[in-house]
């Protein structure tokens, strides 16, 4: 089974891939370290100082493994059997990411690219995974999560609605 989780920093992908690899006993790739260490980047964005993701060269690096878990925000970029997107609302977003000491402007930037779905849109344009699932993680605890996941790993549709641009106001 090959399992990729994708969403905005801060929608608990590092917390329940951790939950799932133990549960499913399966190997974890944490990206954002993967694709530095195996030099999975192109470029680097000065601006941001962040490495950029060749996107081939993250597809090589899995191709030939059947087996994995792979969570980080390029994680929609690697085939799979089951591709996870998590979504937190704006608020949640913002307090998950408090203690991390980014720029504040840092934070922003990842609340307002939940808010319009910047990522969870560039996966469900064009999904490289058999099947996707949705997940809501506002109100529930990461075991709940990953207990939804493991559902959909053994067969379950979880497609959740959400739209912060109508909640808006709602602190969620
Ligand atoms: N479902 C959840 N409910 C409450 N807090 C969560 C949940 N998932 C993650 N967190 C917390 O939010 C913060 C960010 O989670 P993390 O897993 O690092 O997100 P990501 O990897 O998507 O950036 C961490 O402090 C984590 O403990
Ligand atoms: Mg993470």
């Amino acid at each position: 089974m090959r399992i990729t989780i994708t969403g905005t920093p801060g929608t608990g992908k590092s917390t329940v891939a951790k939950l799932l690899a133990e549960r499913l006993k399966l190997p974890l790739f944490e990206l954002s370290r993967l694709v530095r260490e195996e030099k999975l980047y192109s470029e680097l964005d000065d601006e941001r100082n962040a490495l950029v993701v060749d996107p081939e060269k993250l597809k090589s690096y899995f191709e030939n493994r059947n087996a994995f878990i792979a969570e980080g925000l390029v994680a929609h970029l690697i085939p799979a059997d089951l591709l996870v997107i998590l979504r937190a609302s704006p608020e949640t977003v913002r307090k998950r990411l408090a203690p991390r000491n980014y720029p504040p402007a840092k934070v922003e930037e990842n609340v307002e690219a939940e808010r319009f779905a910047v990522i969870a849109t560039e996966a469900l344009e064009n999904p490289l995974a058999e099947r996707v699932i949705h997940i809501d993680t506002t109100n529930r605890i990461p075991e709940q999560v990953a207990e939804l996941i493991e559902r959909a790993v053994k067969g379950e549709e979880i497609f959740e609605d959400v739209d912060w641009l109508e909640t808006e106001g709602n602190s969620g």
